[in-house]
C-alpha cells in the first residue's frame, strides 16, 4: 500500500513537473529507499581522470544508401550526364552479375520520352557526340513532329521525384546541341507526374550547332508541396537535339551553386560535429582500381567530371560531391576534414603492390593534400584557388585506406605494413605537422614497420555486444597510439535505427567519453539513407531522407545530446548495487566470424553512465543511460565540490519501447526534451525513466 502511495506522488510529482517545465529531484532519503537499496553514482567533481578530446564528437560519411547524389547533394536530375547504367547489387567486392550491362546501348536510365497533342520524336543514348574527354555519352531527341499543341521532348523523374515547394526557384542548366535544323526553342518545366500541372517552366529560345551551356530560371508560385513531380525539355520544332549535360538545383544551404540540401544539413548543424571523415568507407577503395574514388577526378565544373560507378554499393556516383565540396561541407558547419586516401587496396582483391607500382597513388595523396592546405604558390593550391577556394583548409588528420585488416585477410597476405610504410614517410617528409590515420583495429599485428598516430576502429554490432563491452578503452595503453572509431553503430532497426540501438549507442559512448584521453574521435556510420525502396543498401543509418523531407533517429537524437553535452574533463566516477540482467549473446565461431552461431547468456548492467566537467563554467554533465523497461530510481553523491545549486537543467530522451523509432512519417516521435530541474544537490536521488538517456547539467560550486 505504501508503495503504491509512492508510486502515486511520483507520478503526480511528474505530471506536475511537465506542467510546470520543472522536476524535483527527491530528498537522499525515503523509506521506499530504505527498504530496497537503490543503485548509487558517486562523482567525485575533483578527481579528473582525463581531458575530453575537443575532436571527439564527428562525423563519417560516403556515398552510400543514396547519400549524395539522391540525397545531401542537391542536384535534383539523376543520370544528368548520361552514362548511368543499371547495376544489379550483389554485394560488395562481388563480381557484377552482367558485365555487359555496362555496355548495354540504348539503356537510358531514370530517362524517358514524352510525347502528346501529335507530337511525335524518339530517344536514344548516342555515345558518338561526345561534349569532352568527361561528357561521353549524350541523349539525342530526334524530333519528327512538333507545333503549338504539340509536345515532344525529355523527362526525368529525379531521384524518387522533382520536390517541388511554393514560390521557389529552381537554376536549370543544360549542355547541348542542335542537328538537322533544330536551333530551339527548349522549353524546361517542372510538370506534375500525370502531366496536367505545370509548377513551373522556362525557356531557352535558341540553340547552335556546338555544345554550348544554356541556363533558365524555373520559378513556382504559390503551389502546394508535393514530390509528384518530373523534368520536361519540350522541342518547340522538328530536328535533332545533343543533350550532353542536364542539371536542376532548388535553393541550396548557404546558397553555395553546385551545394546541399537545406533540411539535412540543418540536421548535421544542429550536431556541431567537430570533424567529417571522407569519402569512405567502401566508396574509397571500389570493388576495382579502375572505380575507386579518384579524387582529380571530382574537381572542377560538373561538365568536366565524369562521374564513376559507386559499385562498392551498385549505383552511380555523378561526382558532384566532389574533393572541394567535401571540403566546403566541413567549412559549412565548422568541422575538420579527416580525409581518407586510397591506399592500393580495392574490395575485389585487386592490390598495387607496394615500392614503384604504389608510388602514383602516394603522389596522388601527397597532392590532395597540397589542394587541400597548400597555398596558391602550389601547383594544387593553386587549383583550389582557380576552382573558387582561394584559402586554405585545415588539415590534421589523413587516413591510408579503409578496413586495410580485412583487405589483407580477403587478399590472403600482410601488404597493408608495407603500403601503409610507404605513404607515412612521403607524408611525414612534406608535411610532419599530419597525424596519420592507421585503417585497421587497435590491436593490430598488421602494422609493424611504422606505428599509426591513430588507428581505427569499426563496430557494427547488436545491442549485447555494445552494452556488454563498454568497458572496452578501459585498459588501452595510455602511451600508445590514440584511437579513432571511424565506424560504428548498433545495428537494430531500418531503414534508421530504434530506440534501443538508441540506449546501446549511449551506453558505448559513456565507454568512449570516458576514455576520450585516448578515443579522440567518435563517428557514426553509414550517416545517410534515402528511405524509398530501393534506397538503402545498409540498414540502420543514422538520418533518413525522402526527396521533401528527412528525419533523426534516436540514434542521431543521442549522438547529439552527447555531442551538445560535455565538459572538457572527464570526472572520477563509479556506481554501486546496479542491478544487472541477462542478455542474449549471438555470435559466429570460426576464422572471421563465419562459422556456426553459437548463443550464451550474458549479465549486463541495466544503467550506464559518465560524467564530464566544463573547467571555465563549472558544470557537470552527468549522462545516464536506462536500458531497461521500468524506471530506476538512482542516489547521486558529488564530492569535490562545496556545493552544487538545487535548480538544473537535464535533457532526456526516452521511449515506450525499445523498438519505438522516428519515420518519415513520425519524424520527432521520440527527441530529447529539455527541463529544468529542481531539489539537486551533492546528495539527491533522481528516477531515470524506463528506456531512457538523460543529461544532468549540475552547477558546482
Ligand atoms: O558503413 C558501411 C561499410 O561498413 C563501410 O563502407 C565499410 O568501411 C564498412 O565495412
Amino acid at each position: 500500500m505504501k508503495r503504491l502511495l509512492t508510486a502515486g506522488w511520483m507520478v503526480l510529482g511528474m505530471v506536475l513537473g511537465c506542467v510546470w517545465g520543472l522536476e524535483t529531484a527527491r530528498a537522499a532519503t525515503t523509506t521506499e529507499e530504505a527498504a530496497k537499496p537503490i543503485p548509487v553514482l558517486l562523482v567525485k567533481a575533483d578527481q579528473v581522470t582525463a581531458k575530453v578530446s575537443p575532436m571527439l564528437y564527428g562525423l563519417m560519411t560516403e556515398e552510400i544508401n543514396y547519400s549524395y547524389d539522391g540525397g545531401l547533394y542537391a542536384e535534383l536530375i539523376r543520370n544528368r550526364i548520361f552514362k548511368e547504367t543499371p547495376m544489379r547489387r550483389r554485394g560488395r567486392g562481388q563480381p557484377q552479375e552482367d558485365p555487359n550491362t555496362q555496355q548495354t546501348p540504348n539503356y537510358l536510365v531514370n530517362w524517358e520520352l514524352v510525347q502528346s497533342g501529335g507530337g511525335a520524336g524518339s530517344i536514344a543514348l548516342d555515345t558518338t557526340q561526345p561534349m569532352n574527354g568527361a561528357l561521353t555519352n549524350s541523349l539525342k531527341l530526334e524530333v519528327n513532329s512538333a507545333g503549338k499543341d504539340q509536345r515532344v521532348g525529355v523527362s526525368n523523374g529525379g531521384f524518387w521525384g522533382i520536390p517541388v515547394r511554393p514560390n521557389t526557384k529552381y537554376k536549370a542548366r543544360i549542355h547541348a546541341k542542335g542537328g538537322n535544323g533544330f536551333f530551339g526553342p527548349l522549353i524546361l518545366a517542372i510538370v506534375s507526374n500525370d502531366g496536367k500541372t505545370i509548377y513551373a517552366r522556362a525557356e531557352i529560345r535558341r540553340i547552335t550547332d556546338s555544345y554550348k551551356k544554356y541556363e533558365a530560371t524555373l520559378t513556382t508560385g504559390n503551389v502546394a508541396t508535393t514530390k509528384d513531380a518530373r523534368l520536361h525539355i519540350w522541342a518547340g520544332d522538328t530536328g535533332t537535339v545533343w543533350f550532353s549535360l542536364v542539371s536542376l538545383f532548388p535553393p541550396t544551404y548557404k546558397n553555395r551553386p553546385n551545394g546541399n540540401r537545406i533540411d539535412i544539413m540543418e540536421l548535421l548543424a544542429d550536431m556541431k560535429p567537430a570533424f567529417l571523415r571522407f569519402p569512405g568507407g567502401n566508396y574509397l577503395e571500389g570493388n576495382t582500381i579502375a572505380t575507386r574514388f579518384e579524387w582529380k577526378k571530382t574537381i572542377g565544373d560538373i561538365s568536366e567530371r565524369p562521374g564513376h560507378p559507386c559499385d562498392a554499393w551498385s549505383y552511380w556516383s555523378s561526382d558532384g560531391m566532389g574533393l572541394l565540396e567535401f571540403l566546403q561541407w566541413c567549412e559549412d558547419l565548422n568541422m575538420e576534414p579527416v580525409i581518407g586516401v586510397y591506399a592500393g587496396y580495392s574490395l575485389r582483391g585487386e592490390t598495387v603492390s607496394p615500392g614503384a607500382d604504389l608510388q602514383p597513388y602516394v603522389q596522388d595523396a601527397l597532392d590532395e593534400i597540397e589542394y587541400t592546405i597548400g597555398d596558391k604558390g602550389t601547383t594544387w593550391g593553386a587549383r583550389r584557388a582557380k576552382d573558387g577556394h582561394p584559402k586554405p583548409f585545415k588539415l590534421t588528420y589523413v587516413e591510408i585506406g579503409n578496413e586495410e585488416n580485412l583487405g589483407n585477410r580477403r587478399a590472403g597476405g600482410n601488404q597493408y605494413d608495407a603500403r601503409f610504410a610507404q605513404f607515412y614517410d612521403a607524408i611525414k617528409a612534406k608535411y610532419p605537422q599530419i597525424k596519420i590515420i592507421g585503417a585497421t583495429p587497435v590491436d593490430t599485428t598488421i602494422l609493424q614497420t611504422r606505428k599509426p598516430d591513430v588507428y581505427d576502429d569499426h563496430f557494427y554490432r547488436n545491442s549485447t555486444q555494445m552494452q556488454s563491452d563498454t568497458r572496452h578503452y578501459d585498459k588501452l595503453d595510455r602511451n600508445g597510439p590514440k584511437v579513432f572509431v571511424g565506424e560504428w553503430a548498433t545495428r537494430e532497426g531500418a531503414p534508421t535505427p530504434n530506440m534501443g540501438a538508441a540506449l546501446s549507442d549511449s551506453a558505448w559512448m559513456t565507454g568512449m567519453e570516458r576514455n576520450s584521453d585516448v578515443v579522440i574521435m567518435e563517428a557514426y556510420a553509414p550517416l545517410f539513407v534515402n528511405v524509398n525502396p530501393g534506397g538503402m543498401q545498409w540498414p540502420t543509418d543514422l538520418i533518413g531522407y525522402d526527396t521533401l523531407t528527412s528525419y533523426g533517429s534516436p540514434a542521431y537524437y543521442a549522438q547529439k545530446m552527447f555531442s551538445l553535452n560535455h565538459g572538457d574533463m572527464v570526472l572520477d566516477a563509479s556506481a554501486e548495487g546496479i542491478p544487472t540482467r541477462p542478455m542474449e549473446m549471438r555470435m559466429r565461431g570460426g576464422p572471421g566470424g563465419a562459422g556456426e552461431q553459437t548463443q550464451t547468456m550474458q549479465d549486463v548492467p541495466s544503467l550506464f553512465y559518465n560524467a564530464t566537467r566544463n573547467t571555465k563554467t563549472g558544470v557537470i554533465y552527468l549522462k545516464v543511460v536506462n536500458t531497461v523497461g521500468t524506471p530506476q530510481p538512482v542516489r547521486v553523491k558529488i564530492s569535490g565540490v562545496a556545493a552544487v545549486e538545487p535548480t538544473g537543467q537535464a535533457v532526456e530522451m526516452s521511449a515506450g519501447s525499445l523498438e519505438e523509432t522516428n519515420s518519415i512519417t513520425e519524424p520527432t516521435k521520440i527527441v530529447p526534451v529539455s527541463k529544468k530541474v529542481d531539489g539537486l544537490g551533492t546528495n539527491f536521488t533522481r528516477t531515470f525513466p524506463a528506456y531512457s538517456v538523460t543529461v544532468l547539467q549540475l552547477k558546482g560550486k
